[in-house]
Formats: structure tokens, sequence, C-alpha cells
């Protein structure tokens, strides 16, 4: 059986700034289906996230460029349209990193089968996917959360921050998010309960505003966003103080190499433990994850919102919004 599949594609490594949507292209190609243990899927779900910028430039990072003129890869969740494979069987849900495409052709140990008659199929691309898992490993492997921690959140109202923000509040902490809109400053503190939500593009001088809020300091800062902000925040952290380097966005479209941190000395003073992490790292650590985390969203103590564009053609532009911060939650793309 011969199918046409379609995918985007990078055209050119993108050094620094923005991506523009003149830097990705569609294509299709066809595909044949006819050997043993082949399985074809079809993606209803692309999950977009802020790591592919990455991939976009030639340098060297923990993983390669985006190879130009190829499907980019990333996490898909897709339905299987045929199977030559006992195991997978037609109709069923699988996650791939095939990425930002429709129709592929995969064996069975590049696919995870996911369950979606409890929850519907995208949420494990969110909250019971990476992001959750992110969220999860973020807070109590690397950053070691206790309960009453006073907890630092930025990008809290995006994909991870959002769970982290909720994590926190279920383990009894105090949660003071950052994001960069009021809308999004209202659901953080209406609907997922923090206990101070600000619009950190209003706030003129970040150090003083959070003593101002929180004068005790944090004990737990989550960075999602490195740069000022992180220096800001370890002014402002108690001794002893964890913070837990996730991501670094305010960074990844910059076209100069940020400066250095000017406030080591805090480090040292306070005897902070800085400590980053990959979540590729600790898949073998999901169990608990998966437990905790299917608890909360069936008892409602965990939220989550999708912001959603429709159409693999609208890919790129979702990823650039994803980036201008439009979105509230995960960002996804739904392929019809
Ligand atoms: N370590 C890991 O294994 C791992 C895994 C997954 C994700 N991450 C990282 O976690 C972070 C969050 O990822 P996500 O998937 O949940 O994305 P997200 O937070 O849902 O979306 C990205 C958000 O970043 C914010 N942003 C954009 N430019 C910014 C800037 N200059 N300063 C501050 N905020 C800015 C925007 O929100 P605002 O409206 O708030 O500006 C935007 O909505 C990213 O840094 C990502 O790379 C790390």
């Amino acid at each position: 059986m011969i199918i046409k599949s379609n995918f985007i594609t990078l055209k050119r490594y993108i050094p620094s700034g923005m991506p523009s949507l003149d830097d990705f292209a569609i294509k299709s190609e066809k595909i044949n289906f006819k050997v043993n243990d082949q399985i074809l899927v079809k993606n209803e779900w692309i999950s977009v996230d802020p790591y592919m910028r990455g991939r976009m430039t030639e340098r060297k990072n923990y993983i390669d460029p985006f190879e130009l003129g190829k499907p980019m890869e990333g996490g898909a969740l897709g339905k299987i349209i045929e199977s030559n494979n006992k195991e997978f069987k037609k109709g069923e849900y699988v996650i791939s990193n095939f990425g930002w495409r429709d129709y592929f052709i995969s064996s069975d140990n590049f696919l995870t089968k996911i369950d979606v008659q409890k929850f519907q199929p995208q949420t494990f691309l969110g909250p019971l996917g990476f992001t959750g898992h992110t969220a999860y490993i973020g807070l109590f492997k690397i950053g070691q959360l206790k309960k009453n921690d006073i907890v630092l959140v930025s990008s809290a109202a995006g994909s991870v921050g959002s769970i982290v923000c909720q994590i926190a509040k279920i383990n009894g902490c105090k949660v003071i998010a950052s994001t960069g809109s009021d809308e999004k400053v209202k659901w953080l503190e209406k609907e997922l309960g923090v206990d101070h939500a600000f619009n950190y593009k209003k706030i003129d001088n970040l150090v003083l505003y959070l003593k101002e809020i929180n004068p005790e300091g944090f004990d737990l800062y989550f960075d999602n966003v490195g740069g000022d902000f992180l220096e800001a925040a370890i002014y402002r952290m108690k001794n002893y103080g964890k913070i837990v380097i996730c991501g670094r966005i305010s960074q990844m479209n910059a076209t100069s190499p940020s400066p250095g941190l000017k406030n080591m000395a805090h480090v040292l003073v306070k005897r902070l433990t800085i400590k980053g992490f990959l979540i590729f790292d600790h898949l073998n650590d999901k169990e608990e994850f998966y437990n905790d985390m299917t608890y909360w969203i069936k008892s409602n103590k965990l939220k989550f919102k999708e912001t959603i564009v429709d159409g693999l053609e609208n890919t790129p532009k979702a990823f650039i919004e994803l980036l201008k911060g439009r979105n509230l939650g995960k960002m996804l793309v739904r392929i019809g």
C-alpha cells in the first residue's frame, strides 16, 4: 500500500533570533507499507516544545540538529491505521518521536502504546507525558521539594510551569508564579490557586519586587527561563535554597551570548544548590509519577489547559507563537 505522507521540514539553520515562517516548508513523500511487523500510524496530535529551537541551529547540543529537508522529529500522538504486528492493533493509539508529520511507518520499538480509555489521548503529551514528568522529576528528584517550602516558578502558565505550581500546592507549599500576561496571571491565581502571580513584563526591578512580595526569600526556584530572571532569583534565595534549572527560554533566540551571572557570591554565601537536569535521563523513573499524576487528574486536584492550533501546515506558526508566549498551558497541533 502506497500512502502520501506530509511533513514539515526546516529549510535553513537559524543561528540566532526568532524563527520565521519562511524557515520552514511543508513537503510530502510516498511511503510504502508492506513488510511484516510494520505499523502504519496517522498522527492526530503534535507536541510543540521549546527545546526544538536548540535543534534549529547547527551548534552541537545534547541532541543533534534537525536534518535540513527531512521531517522534523518530536513528540507526537497518533492512531494505528494498519498493522502487521500482533501486539499493535489497528485503532490503538501510540506516542512516537516521528514529529511534525501526518502518516508514518514504524516498527514497534519506536512506539509506546497508550490507553485512551481513561484520559483524552493528548493528555499523554501534556500532564501524563514529558511535560508532567519534567515537572515531577524537577520538583521531587532534583529540587527535593518539602512541605511548606516557598517556591518561585517562572513561565508558570506554560505547560511545565503550570504543573509545577500545582504539584507544589498539592504538597503544602507557598507558590509565587511569574508569567507574561495579565490573562495568565488571572488563570494562575483564580484557577490554579497559586498564592501570588505577577506579569514579569510589567516589573521594573525584579529583585526589589520579589523582596516586596515575599520578604522571607525562596526555598526553591524552578527556573524555566534563565537570564536576568535567574540572577534576580539568586539574590532572593534563602540560605541552603535550591534552584532547579529546567530551561532557558529567555535565551533561546538571543542574538548575542548572555552575560554571566553577576551574583555568584550569593551562591557561595547562601550555600545554594543549582542543578540542571534533562528529562531524558529519567525515563526509567516513571511509575511513581504516573500513579500520582493519574490520581491528581482523576480527583480534580490538578487542572490543565491546552492551546490548540489546527492543521499540520500550521505547526511552524504554533511553534513561533509558543516562543512568543501566546500559549496558555500545553501548545499542541491537532491534525484532522
Ligand atoms: N529539562 C528538561 O528536560 C525540559 C523538558 C521540557 C521542557 N523544558 C523547558 O521547560 C521550559 C518550559 O517548557 P514548556 O514546554 O512548558 O513551554 P511553555 O512554558 O509552555 O511555553 C514557553 C513559554 O515561555 C515563555 N517565554 C517566552 N519567552 C520568554 C522570555 N524571554 N522570558 C520569560 N519567559 C518567556 C512564554 O510564556 P510567558 O507568557 O510567561 O512569557 C511561553 O509561553 C522551557 O524552557 C523548556 O525548554 C525542559
